[in-house]
C-alpha cells in the first residue's frame, strides 16, 4: 500500500528512513498509486557505476499517462472540473470537466493518428497557456508520441534548433498568443523557423485559432478546429512500457548547446503524482494554481501531469501577474476559490515592488497552501508572501528541483514540516542528498558545498535526447556514483537545506535557466564582435541579470550599440535572454593558458571591485584595472 500523508515530523522521518533503506520495497508499494495495464514485477533497477550505468523503474510494467490523468477518473469524477482556464483578458474564461477533457483528448489522439503520427514520433508544441495545450499534450501521451514543448518566448531560430535536434514530424501552434494585452505572433514565428535549414522533418503544422486575427496558412498547415470537427471520439489509450519516452524538454546546459532532457513514462508520472499530493497536502476539493508556463518543467509536472493524475482541478492562466493591474493574481484566486497557489520568487518580488495596495481588492480567504519554485527565495520575500498574501495562515512550501529531476526533491511537506524562511527544508521520500566539497569529500552535518543526490529516484531524467554520453558526463562524472545538480547548498545545524544557487555557468534569470555560453556563442557570431564573456549579476526583480562583456573588432567600421547587440541576441534566442548590461571593453582577464577568469568578471559585474580573490594566474593584471575604471 502507498504510504499515507505524514501528519507529524516523526511520521515523515520514519517513512523517509524506510524509503532510503528499502527503496525496492518502498517504490514497489508507491507504484500502486498509478493504474497499470500490465503490472510490474520489479520496481527498481538502477546503478550509477561508471561501467554499468543504468536507470530503470517498473521496467516490465505497462501504463498510459492519459489513462491515468483521465480515464481512470471517469467513474467518479467525470463531471468534476479538470481545468479552469483564465484568459489574458479577465473577461475571457472557461472550464472543462474530466469527462469533456477525455473526449477532446481522444479526438485529438485520432487527429494525430490521421496525420501519420505513431508511437515514438516527436511532436513540437509552441503554444500559449490555453486548454488546447493540455489536450494536445495528453493526446500525445495517449498514442505514445513524444512531445517537446518549446516556450512561446523563444525566437524562431531557437525553435528551429529544437526542431532540428528532435527531428519532429509535426508542430502544433496557435495563430497568436495573448500576454499583457499584446498579441504575440506564434504562427509567424513557426513559419520563420520552418524556413530555416534542417527543419524538413516537419510534415504538418496544426494551428489553433486563439483569436480572430488574420492568419495565412502555408502548404503544410491545417486548422485544429477543422481536424477536430472530423475526428472520432473513440481512441483507446496505447499501453506504454514504463521506460518508453514520454517527453523531451530542452533546457540550458553550460556548453552552449541546449540539452534535450528525456523523461520516461512510469517513473516520471509516479514522481509527479506522489510529490503533488504529499507536498501540497491536496484534498479532494482542492483547486490548484501553478502559474508556470507549460513550456517549463514546472508547467509539465504541476500544471498538468501531477495535478490531473490525482483527479485535482488545475487552473491554467494565460496572462501575466500585472495585467490589467497588479492585483490580477489575487483577483483570480478569489474568482475560483483557489486553495493552492504555486509561483516563482521573481513574480513575488515584482509584486512587492508594486506596493501592497493591490492586496486590498481581494480576500484570498480560500487559500490554504502557498508554494515557491525556480530560484532561491530570500527570507524577506518569503515573509511578505506568507504574511501578506497568505495572511499568516498558509504554509509556504519552498520546493527545490530541476528539469532533470522531473519533480520536487527537497521541500517541506505543507502543514507538517516546521518552516524556516528561505530554506527548502528536507528531502522528499527516496531522495538522498549530500553536500560535497570541491574534492568530492562529503560534508557531514553543518556546512556548505555542492549538492549531489546519491540514490536514483523514479522521476529523474533517463538521458539527453540522442546524446547519452553527454548525459553521463554532465550529471554522473563530476562526483563518484552520484547525480550532480550544479547547485550550491548549505545545511544548517538542524539539518535544513538552503539552496544557494548555481555553481556552474548557468544563470537563473526570472526563474529561467540560461546558459552563458549559449549567449556568448550568439554574440561572437555578430560580425562586429571579436570576443565576449557573459555572466550573471544580482538583480532586484529578476534574481540575476545578464551582463555581457564585449570586445568589438577595431577593423569593422560600423557603429554597434548595446541595443543592437541586445536585439541580435533576442532574435536568436528569445526575450528571456535580453541583455541587462553591455560592457564594451578592449580586453578580458585571462589566465596564462588563455581561459577567461569568469570568477573575476562575475565579481566586477556585481559591483565588487575590492575582494577579487587570487589573481596570481592572470596573464595581464592591468586588464582588471581597465575594467574597474570602465565600470566606474
Ligand atoms: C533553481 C525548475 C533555490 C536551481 C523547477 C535549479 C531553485 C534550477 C529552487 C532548475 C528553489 C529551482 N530554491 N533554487 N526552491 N527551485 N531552483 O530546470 O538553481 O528550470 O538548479 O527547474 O533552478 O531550474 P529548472
Amino acid at each position: 500500500m502507498p504510504i499515507a500523508r505524514a501528519q507529524t515530523m516523526s511520521a515523515y522521518k520514519e517513512a523517509y528512513k524506510n524509503s532510503i533503506e528499502n527503496p525496492e520495497e518502498f517504490w514497489f508499494e508507491e507504484g500502486k498509486r498509478l493504474r497499470w495495464s500490465k503490472p510490474y514485477s520489479v520496481a527498481r533497477d538502477c546503478s550509477y557505476a561508471p561501467n554499468n550505468h543504468h536507470i530503470q523503474w517498473f521496467a516490465d510494467g505497462e501504463l498510459n499517462v492519459s489513462d491515468n490523468c483521465l480515464d481512470r477518473h471517469l467513474d467518479n469524477l467525470a463531471h468534476k472540473t479538470a481545468i479552469i482556464w483564465e484568459g489574458d483578458n479577465p473577461t475571457e474564461s472557461k472550464s472543462i470537466s474530466f469527462g469533456e477533457l477525455h473526449q477532446q483528448v481522444s479526438k485529438f489522439g485520432n487527429v494525430l493518428k490521421s496525420l501519420g503520427i505513431i508511437k515514438g514520433d516527436r511532436v513540437v508544441l509552441y503554444l500559449p497557456m490555453i486548454i488546447e495545450a493540455a489536450i494536445v499534450m495528453l493526446a500525445c501521451t495517449r498514442i505514445g508520441a513524444v512531445h517537446s514543448i518549446v516556450f512561446g518566448g523563444f525566437s524562431p531560430a531557437a525553435l528551429a534548433s529544437r526542431i532540428q535536434d528532435s527531428q519532429a514530424k509535426l508542430v502544433i501552434t496557435s495563430n497568436v498568443s495573448r500576454r499583457g494585452g499584446k498579441a504575440i505572433p506564434l504562427k509567424d514565428n513557426v513559419d520563420q523557423a520552418l524556413s530555416l535549414p534542417g527543419t524538413d522533418s516537419v510534415k504538418n503544422v496544426i494551428t489553433i485559432q486563439r483569436t480572430q486575427e488574420k492568419t495565412t496558412l502555408q502548404e503544410k498547415d491545417v486548422w485544429y478546429h477543422d481536424l477536430m470537427a472530423a475526428a472520432e471520439s473513440d481512441c483507446p489509450a496505447e499501453p506504454m512500457n514504463a521506460e518508453d519516452p514520454l517527453f523531451i524538454l530542452y533546457t540550458s546546459g553550460s556548453t552552449g548547446k541546449p540539452k534535450g532532457v528525456l523523461h520516461t513514462t512510469g517513473g516520471y508520472l509516479l514522481h509527479a503524482n506522489m510529490t503533488f499530493e504529499h507536498i501540497f497536502a491536496i484534498e479532494s476539493d482542492s483547486v490548484f494554481w501553478c502559474t508556470a508556463d507549460i513550456g517549463w518543467i514546472t508547467g509539465h509536472s504541476y500544471v498538468i501531469y501531477g495535478v490531473l493524475s490525482n483527479g485535482c482541478t488545475t487552473v491554467m492562466f494565460e496572462g501575466v501577474p500585472t495585467y490589467p493591474q497588479a492585483d490580477r493574481f489575487w483577483q483570480v484566486i478569489d474568482k475560483y476559490n483557489v486553495t493552492h497557489f504555486y509561483t516563482a520568487p521573481t513574480a513575488i518580488r515584482s509584486l512587492i515592488r508594486a506596493g501592497d495596495e493591490h492586496l486590498r481588492t481581494s480576500s484570498r480567504d480560500s487559500l490554504k497552501v502557498l508554494g515557491s519554485v525556480g530560484e532561491p527565495i530570500d527570507p524577506a520575500s518569503w515573509r511578505w508572501f506568507h504574511k501578506l498574501v497568505g495572511k499568516g495562515r498558509c504554509p509556504v512550501v519552498d520546493t527545490w528541483w530541476q528539469t532533470e529531476t522531473g519533480g520536487i526533491l527537497i521541500t517541506p511537506l505543507a502543514e507538517t514540516t516546521p518552516l524556516k524562511p528561505g530554506s527548502a527544508t528536507f528531502p522528499f521520500y527516496g531522495i538522498e542528498p549530500a553536500i560535497v566539497d570541491s574534492n568530492g569529500q562529503e560534508i557531514e552535518n553543518e556546512g556548505s558545498g555542492n549538492l549531489i543526490i546519491k540514490q536514483a529516484w523514479p522521476g529523474q531524467a533517463r538521458s539527453l535526447y540522442k546524446d547519452h554520453i553527454r548525459f553521463l558526463e554532465t550529471y554522473f562524472s563530476t562526483y563518484k556514483e552520484s547525480y550532480y545538480t550544479g547547485d550550491g547548498c548549505y545545511r544548517d545545524g538542524d539539518g535544513y537545506y538552503w539552496i544557494t544557487g548555481r555553481v556552474d555557468d548557468v544563470i537563473n534569470v526570472s526563474g529561467h535557466r540560461i546558459d552563458t555560453a549559449e549567449i556568448e556563442a550568439v554574440l561572437n557570431d555578430h560580425p562586429s564582435v571579436v570576443e565576449s564573456a557573459v555572466v550573471g549579476f544580482p538583480h532586484d526583480i529578476k534574481g540575476q541579470g545578464i551582463y555581457a562583456y564585449v570586445i568589438l573588432d577595431p577593423q569593422v567600421n560600423t557603429v554597434v550599440t548595446a541595443s543592437d547587440l541586445n536585439t541580435w541576441v533576442r532574435q536568436r534566442i528569445g526575450v528571456i535572454a535580453s541583455l541587462d548590461k553591455v560592457h564594451f571593453t578592449a580586453n578580458l582577464p585571462k589566465t596564462r593558458s588563455g581561459k577567461v577568469m569568469r570568477r573575476i568578471l562575475r565579481k566586477l559585474a556585481g559591483g565588487e571591485t575590492d575582494n577579487l580573490g587570487d589573481i596570481s594566474t592572470l596573464l595581464d593584471p592591468t586588464v582588471i584595472e581597465d575594467l574597474k575604471k570602465e565600470i566606474q
